[in-house]
């Protein structure tokens, strides 16, 4: 067993890897952290965990824990690691952007290594520190590595992303209103999302001479999900495509090709990717579907944290997806 700690408990990240964690045979929650709730239930916060849990959130962290989890938004995560030493046997699992793009890797000499098992599986298994990806980067990246392995993204591609509204955090906003979210849809940052930074570092790890990415972010009317679609010229035909992700992902443990056309819900509660292909003319359609807060978030950094212990890559993440 591993003592695990969360910090952040009572946003949805830490919702989320708290129910999880709480199902994983080799781990124990230590502590989960909170600015504002310390002293009370954890199910006073996510009802969902109610006969579940008696845990209590809590003001005192455990520098020794084995492993501990940072689900804070950005710059958070810096200031809270500068005001907390954690032992230097303690694994680190970011879940902010703070330590992604190579630039930014080196924490007074904590080496981050980008959380992405389909692209760094060895990497992760011997690190200590892990900068988790962020949602829409997840879903992008593993739709384009293949080609980007193969060196095939020359021209523009073009990619188009709906995510669901707890993308956006626990807290509410003018876009997260339900009056303004249900019925409606709408894109944010056109080409400039923060996710195309990590996006781009990890296309050009495998093609340093990738053609550019035009991503257009978009908000849904749901509350779990990202649907990513992107296309590209391919002149190879459809089985040659298929036969390129199916080779790349042989070894994957959560990333599916479907042979037959996706939805989003067919992933939602699980740690899986699913992929699919279409064909038209000279062009390759690629849509990729993930749950943005498990393989776009908690699930993806306990995937890591599998990794990282020599546990079985999928333990506490066989989940069945809500599709009815
Ligand atoms: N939501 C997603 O789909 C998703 C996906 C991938 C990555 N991420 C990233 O994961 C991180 C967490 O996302 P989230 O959606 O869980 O956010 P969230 O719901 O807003 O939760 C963040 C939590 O951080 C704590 N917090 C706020 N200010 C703090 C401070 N100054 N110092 C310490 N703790 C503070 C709060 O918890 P307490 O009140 O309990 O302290 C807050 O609930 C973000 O960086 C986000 O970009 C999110």
């Amino acid at each position: 067993m591993i003592r695990a700690g969360i910090i952040g408990g009572s946003g949805y990240t830490g919702g989320e890897l708290i129910r999880i964690l709480l199902n994983h045979p080799n781990v124990e929650i230590d502590f989960v952290y909170s600015t504002t709730r310390a002293g009370t239930r954890v199910t006073a916060t996510h009802p969902d965990l109610l006969g579940v849990t008696e845990l209590q959130f809590t003001g005192e962290v455990n520098l020794e824990v084995d492993v501990v989890f940072l689900c804070l938004g950005h710059g958070n995560s810096t200031k809270f690691l500068n005001n907390n030493q954690f032992s230097e046997a303690t694994g680190i699992i970011d879940l902010s952007n703070d330590f992604r793009l190579k630039k930014d890797a080196d924490h007074n000499g904590k080496e981050f290594v980008y959380g992405l098992p389909e692209l760094n599986k060895k990497r992760i298994t011997s690190a200590r520190y892990i900068a988790n990806p962020g949602c829409f980067a997840t879903a992008i990246e593993l739709a384009l590595l293949p080609l980007a392995n193969a060196h095939l993204l020359h021209s523009q591609v073009h990619v188009n992303a709906v995510t669901g509204s707890t993308g956006a955090g626990v807290s509410p906003s003018a876009t997260t209103h339900f009056s303004w979210r249900n019925g409606n849809v709408s894109w944010y940052k056109p080409f400039t999302h923060q996710h195309l930074g990590e996006i781009n570092e990890s296309v050009k790890t495998l093609q340093a001479n990738s053609g550019e990415i035009l991503f257009l972010p978009m908000r849904g009317n749901f509350t779990r999900g990202i649907l990513a679609t992107a296309y590209t010229n391919f002149k190879g035909t459809i089985e040659d495509a298929l036969q390129l992700y199916q080779d790349f992902y042989s070894e994957a443990e959560f990333t599916q090709i479907a042979t037959e056309p996706i939805n989003l819900k067919q992933v939602v509660n699980t740690n899986q990717c699913h992929i699919h292909l279409h064909k038209h003319d000279e062009v390759l359609l690629i849509t990729s579907a993930i749950d943005n807060l498990l393989k776009g978030a908690s699930g993806q950094a306990i995937q890591n944290m599998n990794l990282m212990f020599g546990f079985k890559e999928n333990e506490g993440l066989r989940l069945k997806a809500g599709v009815y």
